[in-house]
């Protein structure tokens, strides 16, 4: 291998500047050539490369974002575009690519890897969605389900001190795993997420059974994808016929940035070093990813289309101890 790429692309996730200082210590450890792109797939088309050194990387495993910036780049979806980073990849004689990021980035990777056969690259799964299939946990879920805990926990001492109704939204476009987890980690009353049919009638009828039992606050944890709307719009249905003062919260990007916990920043090693070895074993459009504490690798095909489906004893929990 001539020399071995690092990415980031897609929504940043804490633990993605753990994962490149991995694939670039372990590059230059086994004896190869780094080089960092920036800004993604737009990089790669623009040429914007830097040969990285070990020291390039110091002092960056606790912070959140990306060193290497991130983009959505609408130029790589079109061939024109892939060509060009194409005939940069090879002027800078890059042959082995590790791609950090989430479906849109491994759906590129797929296609480039098709036309471009020559071209060698591996996934790391950076999303603080959770949502691909082939590992139990994304770099960067860890961190933000943490985030959006200790947000919930702030939020519930003031909902119970003024005897209040709260919907929060978090993160999940297509994926309710952040809803669940920090729903259930701070005791919330129910939790809408994507994969379930929200009924509205149920949610209205057990909130005025709440309220007629004295429960004088309560916190109801949206997935921003859910199939009832967002926090707003569910909330405006709610507040029609429920007597709880209601109050809505969207936590938004802020579950997005911040230091990257223990297990983020041990996971992102781990699967950098391995990203690299894959790699240098001859593998390619595959992802890298940890079950059940083991590394596995799977295509990229099966890790987008196969979405990771919720644990049905995770949403049994929430309903017996809402
Ligand atoms: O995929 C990660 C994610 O944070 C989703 O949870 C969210 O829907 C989306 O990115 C937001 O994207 P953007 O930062 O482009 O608004």
């Amino acid at each position: 291998m001539k020399k071995i790429a690092v990415f980031t692309s897609g929504g940043d996730a804490p633990g993605m500047n753990a994962c490149i200082r991995a694939v670039v210590r372990s590059t230059i450890r086994f004896g190869h050539e780094a080089v960092g792109i920036y800004r993604g797939y737009q990089g790669m088309i623009e040429g914007d490369f830097e040969l990285m050194e070990r020291y390039s990387v110091s002092n960056i495993i606790q912070l959140g974002g990306t060193i290497l910036r991130s983009a959505r780049s609408d130029d790589f979806r079109t061939k024109e575009g892939r060509a060009k980073a194409y005939e940069q990849l090879k002027k800078a004689d890059i042959d082995g690519v590790v791609a950090i990021g989430g479906d849109g980035t491994f759906t590129g990777a797929r296609v480039f890897m098709e036309e471009y056969p020559d071209i060698a690259i591996v996934g790391c799964p950076g999303t603080i969605d959770n949502d691909l299939f082939g590992t139990d946990y994304t770099i960067g879920y860890d961190t933000a389900i943490n985030t959006a805990m200790q947000a919930i926990d702030n939020i519930k001492d003031t909902a119970n001190a003024h005897d209040r109704l709260f919907f929060v939204e978090v993160m999940g476009r297509d994926a309710g795993f952040i809803a669940l987890r920090a729903g259930l980690a701070t005791g919330a009353e129910e939790v809408l997420i994507p994969e379930t049919i929200t009924n509205m009638d149920s949610l209205v009828k057990k909130l005025n059974e709440d309220y007629r039992r004295k429960k004088n606050s309560s916190i109801v944890v949206v997935a921003e994808g859910d199939d009832a709307g967002g926090a707003f719009d569910i909330a405006k249905v709610v507040k029609e016929a429920c007597p709880y003062e209601t109050k809505v919260t969207i936590l938004g990007h802020l579950q997005r940035g911040g230091r990257p916990t223990c297990m983020d920043r041990v996971r992102a090693s781990n699967m950098g070093v391995s990203a690299v070895k894959a790699l240098l074993e001859g593998k390619k459009g595959v992802m890298i990813g940890e079950i059940k504490g083991e590394i596995v690798h799977t295509p990229f095909e099966n890790a987008i289309k196969h979405n990771m489906s919720i644990n049905p004893m995770l949403l049994e929990m929430v309903e017996i101890l809402a």
